[in-house]
């Protein structure tokens, strides 16, 4: 339906559990990973490190397009011409990232209809903060400042690992998603030093998105599942916590010269570097990524019906007799 070749089939349930890799070409693997070399599609890769980068890329994938959505419901309503060519531009460039994040895990073996029906079941998670509502103009502003600026910490670091077709996709991504951040930014200036009205609406939205953002890293190093493996293997190239701190770093202080606060009492740089905050509710986190969050049904009703509604394009260009897929001369 989608298109798009893929190379290796994807594994059953039964493959995965007789599984063991040859512990040369193991030893091999990892060394080339110690020496900094990128692994491409052709390459012998441990089961494992593919089955996680699926894991990994897709849920990125899902992400980059479920994200567009909070931020699309504003184009019509964005404040002015400009802001609103900016944001149709923005949601334009997020629906394309996950083109090319999609492209990057059909490289590993999972063809892009069985990525999208994961979603659509719900087998498949994507970022929690796609599952907050964007009530006001100042969401957006957020979502467009500080999630992006999230985003990008992320994605910097992990540009640099090893599977090359990730990288390559994310150090793409992340030349859009600077312009984002800056749009975004400005966007977040300009209410933070605007009219009283301005100021509440955004320091409204910070009091509801802090939270929501502290989780977007992931849990913490103690409880991340993955984080081992992947770091060992340079998929991650830094632990949750220590993007989350990097984050909190650069970004806490940009809102707070504007005179904007956080809603955490706690919430403080200590000595040693690190920072120190309260309990951003974990429960809440697992519940909005598994599916209970405030926006999740509608989110995925949204996604089901353009899915539905826009099958038939699919059907008309996957069909060489259809006339309007045969060239014109
Ligand atoms: N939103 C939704 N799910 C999240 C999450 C988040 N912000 N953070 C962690 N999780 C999920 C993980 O996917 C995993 O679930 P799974 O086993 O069902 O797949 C579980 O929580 C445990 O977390 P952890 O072991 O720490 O997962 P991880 O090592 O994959 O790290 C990320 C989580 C988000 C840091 C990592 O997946 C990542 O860097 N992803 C790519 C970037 C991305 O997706 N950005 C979001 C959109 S811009």
């Amino acid at each position: 339906m989608y298109g798009g070749g893929y190379i290796f089939s994807e594994p059953t349930k039964a493959d995965q559990a007789a599984h063991v890799d040859d512990p040369t070409k193991l030893a091999e693997f990892e060394a080339r990973i110690d020496r900094g070399e990128k692994i491409e599609p052709h390459d012998w890769m441990p089961f494992e490190y593919r089955k996680q980068l699926i894991r990994l890329i897709e849920q990125h994938a899902h992400s980059e397009v479920m994200g567009a959505l909070p931020e699309g419901t504003w184009i019509t309503r964005a404040p002015g011409f400009r802001r609103k060519m900016i944001l149709i531009a923005k949601v334009q460039d997020e629906v394309g990232h996950g083109q090319l994040l999609y492209a990057a895990a059909e490289t590993l073996g999972k063809s892009r209809e069985a990525m999208i029906n994961d979603l659509l079941s719900g087998k498949s998670k994507y970022s929690n903060v796609f599952n907050y509502p964007a009530k006001t103009w100042a969401d957006v502003t957020v979502i467009g400042f500080l999630i992006d600026a999230a985003a990008i910490v992320n994605q910097v670091a992990n540009s640099k690992g090893s599977y090359g077709p990730y990288c390559r996709a994310l150090e793409r991504i992340c030349y859009e998603e600077s312009f984002h951040l800056k749009q975004g930014h400005d966007a977040f200036i300009a209410l933070a030093t605007g009219t009283k009205a301005q100021r509440d609406m955004v320091q409204d939205a910070i009091n509801r998105w802090y939270k929501p953002i502290i989780h977007f890293f992931g849990p913490s190093d103690k409880a991340s599942q993955h984080s081992e493996k992947l770091m060992k293997w340079k998929v991650k190239m830094a632990s949750n916590d220590d993007m989350r701190n990097q984050f909190l770093d650069q970004y806490v202080p940009k809102v707070l010269e504007l005179g904007i606060t956080f809603p955490d009492p706690n919430l403080k740089k200590n000595a040693d570097g690190k920072w120190e905050f309260s309990d951003p509710d974990w429960d809440e986190f697992k519940r909005v990524i598994n599916g209970d969050g405030p926006c999740n049904a509608e989110r995925m009703a949204v996604r089901k019906y353009a899915e539905e509604s826009n099958r038939w394009v699919r059907c008309a260009l996957m069909n060489p007799m259809q006339p309007a897929t045969l060239p014109y001369a």
